[in-house]
């Protein structure tokens, strides 16, 4: 298998896990790049269910080595709760596991930063999952971060933590009026912490730029979204890392020219976690409808995902952005029992004399106040779970498949109708390629003709 990077095009919470999950025994190794335990997906493990935030779902895969790379923010206490749920279940995480020497921590203050930073944003809080990501890649950036490495070596640990906790417990007190951390405790806990972690931590640059020379292939599984991108994403309502797919490369150490294939998963329908503009969004008896066939809750938080049509404008940027070379489309069977489905093609632009944006607008006011322009298909009303090909699938929902490829401008490779590994149809790579040809990603003419048409 090439070296392939999975990426959400839409806020988060496409299926990606069960993508990299099928993909996953193709591979060698499956690199996460960026995020940390804000992601969250779901793996059945013999029946039992198995909830991963932070390491590759490769692990329930024999043989498969799983890394978290530079990009990656770890808390420690986390990824070793999560070590000890999977060894419960009788898998070992040694030598199939590796954690990035230069990955940086999330420590306490961090997740008490956050806690009260949305506090006193009120209504213009971002819905964070509270993990404390955010001040974590902004200790990073402004060079106060403590790494895996510096974790290793308890006397610079010791030094880098007291500097921390003593801005942070004055920023706590003096702008949030409230208690700060103890070092003595926080060093010791950590030193625990280090001790157990030690033989996982590594090079992970030197790893995998080992493995591609020796022919393995990698998996770099994204978190979050394209549009939870801090780049690309609707800021400021975004998460803090690079999601898409140029984010596989800074987060991992292993260049651009050594990634052959991006793979992009959308939802048949879109939702979104947390605040921020969302154009399609049904706040009607349909939205939940789609919640509840869905089942839109989220595996970190629990909250209720807010959900909408398909949007080719969000998705078509994706294409852009992360180079697309093809297309999953997940949960097509949570349309099967609508009688229409909708997918939007544009944006009318508020105050603008009826203006419509094919391309996501910065502005945040515009994706607030657009009206989303719609194409209407009929729907099938047949249960589309149980069919393995391609040309099984009722002629409906094919014809709603191929006119969102080419709205968005990249061929569809794989659909998802259901949450188990056999409910994925494939469909055949020549034609693929076929369709590779034929709508270039870079090429957005066709979706712009029919955004026009479509707005009359
Ligand atoms: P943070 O990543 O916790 O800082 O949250 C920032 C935004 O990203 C919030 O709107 C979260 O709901 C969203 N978010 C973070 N991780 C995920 C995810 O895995 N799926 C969906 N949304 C996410």
């Amino acid at each position: 298998m090439p070296n392939i990077v999975v990426v959400g095009t839409q806020w988060g919470d496409e299926g990606k896990g069960k993508i990299v999950d099928l993909l996953a025994e193709r591979a060698d190794y499956i690199v996460r790049y960026q995020g940390g335990h804000n992601a969250g997906h779901t793996i059945i493990y013999k029946g039992d269910v198995c909830v991963l935030h932070l390491i590759p779902s490769g692990i329930f895969h024999p043989g498969k080595i799983c890394v978290i790379g530079n990009g990656v923010v770890v808390d420690p206490a986390a990824l070793l709760a999560e070590i000890s749920e999977i060894e419960r279940r009788g898998v070992s995480v040694r030598g199939s596991l590796f954690v990035s020497d230069r990955a940086h921590l999330i420590l306490p203050y961090h997740r008490a930063i956050e806690r009260e930073s949305e506090k006193h944003k009120g209504a213009r809080k971002i819905g964070t999952t509270g993990r404390g990501i955010g001040p974590a890649y902004a200790d990073k950036v402004a060079r106060i971060g403590i790494r895996m490495a510096d974790l290793m070596e308890p006397k610079l640990f010791r030094d880098r933590l007291a500097t921390n906790i003593d801005e942070m417990n004055e920023f706590l007190r003096q702008i949030f009026k409230v208690k700060g951390f103890e070092l003595d405790a926080m060093y010791k806990e950590y030193c625990g912490h280090a001790d157990r972690l030690r033989p996982l931590v590594t090079d992970t640059t030197v790893l995998l730029n080992d493995a591609i020379d020796r022919g393995k292939s990698l998996l770099f599984e994204g978190a979050q979204a394209t549009h939870l991108d801090v780049d690309f994403g609707t800021y400021p309502y975004v998460t803090s890392s690079s999601a898409s797919a140029g984010g596989a490369c800074i987060g991992t150490g292993v260049g651009p020219t050594r990634i052959d294939a991006v793979l992009g998963v959308a939802k048949a329908y879109t939702t979104r976690v947390g605040s921020g503009p969302f154009p399609t969004e049904l706040n009607n008896a349909q939205g939940q409808e789609l919640q509840a066939a869905g089942r839109e809750f989220g595996a970190t938080t629990g909250r209720p995902r807010r959900c909408g049509w398909f949007d080719a404008v969000l998705v078509r940027t994706a294409a852009r952005v992360n180079g697309l070379t093809g297309l999953v489309i997940t949960k097509l069977d949570v349309l099967d029992r609508c009688r229409e489905i909708r997918f939007c093609t544009g944006y009318r632009l508020h105050g603008m004399g009826g203006k419509i944006a094919t391309e996501m607008p910065a502005s945040m006011t515009a994706l607030e106040s657009c009206q989303p322009v719609y194409e209407t298909l009929p729907g099938w009303l047949v249960p589309t779970t149980q069919i393995r090909t391609y040309a099984k699938l009722p002629k409906a929902a094919r014809t709603y498949l191929e006119a969102v490829e080419r709205a968005v401008g990249c061929p569809i490779e794989l659909v998802s109708t259901g949450s188990k590994r056999e409910e994925t149809i494939e469909r055949a790579p020549r034609a693929a390629a076929r369709r590779r040809r034929a709508t270039p990603v870079s090429s957005n003419r066709i979706t712009t003709r029919a955004a026009r048409k479509a707005a009359g």
